[in-house]
């Protein structure tokens, strides 16, 4: 299987990337943030929850992420694997995808890391804010505490994954194109999969 944890800073551009990628390598496509947006649309209790925590730019606590991603995993499905997309985002939760994924005999393949200078996470953020619909992308100091979030209790999984020799950082400037083919070239060369089992 191919596990790739997509990873990087609000704004990076990993949902956009993950769809490329999840494509190409023919993957399941996991967003936790999409999970979370779909509960908060369905009016559940975990979607009240979520909303609250979500618009002032908090974390929602591991154990609901790790929960939510545990039940996806335990869908049987054929797939030659899983890209997560915005988890984890604790070293806890990182540490929670192992042991899940573990338990069904697989593993992380690698972390690509998007990186993107603060400033441009701003004004992309910004940008999307006018007409992604999400609270939390309207106002620049909610923005300022994702980021601030993402460097405290996000940041700290790069090494987690480093000691692992999983981390493979990618430069987040250029167009959609250029980042996403330097992604797939990142994951063929990481990849233990022959090159026959993948798409193109
Ligand atoms: O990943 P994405 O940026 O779409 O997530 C949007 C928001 O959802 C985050 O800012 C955070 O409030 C919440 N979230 C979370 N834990 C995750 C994924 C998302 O708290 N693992
Ligand atoms: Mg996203």
């Amino acid at each position: 299987m191919i596990n790739l944890v997509l990873f990087g800073p609000p704004g990076a551009g990993k949902g956009t990337q993950a769809i490329l990628l999840a494509k190409t390598f023919n993957l399941v496509h996991l967003s936790t943030g999409d999970l979370l947006r779909h509960e908060i649309a369905e009016k559940t209790d975990l979607g009240r929850l979520a909303a609250e925590l979500i618009d002032k730019g908090e974390l929602v606590p591991d154990e609901v992420v790790i929960s939510m991603i545990e039940s996806r995993l335990k869908k049987p499905r054929s797939t030659v694997g899983f890209i997560f997309d915005g988890f984890p985002r604790t070293v806890a939760q990182a540490q929670a995808l192992d042991r899940l994924l573990t338990k069904h005999h697989s593993k992380v393949s690698v972390m690509l890391c998007l990186a993107v200078d603060k400033p441009e996470l701003i004004n992309r953020l910004l940008k999307r804010g006018l007409t992604s619909g999400r609270c939390d992308d309207l106002e620049a100091a909610t923005i300022e505490h994702r980021i601030d979030v993402y460097n405290e209790k996000t940041a700290p999984i790069i090494n987690y994954y480093e000691s692992q020799g999983k981390y493979y950082p990618i430069q987040g400037l250029g167009s959609i194109e250029e980042i996403s083919e330097n992604l797939k070239q990142a994951v063929m060369r990481m990849s233990s999969k022959p090159i026959s089992t993948l798409n193109q």
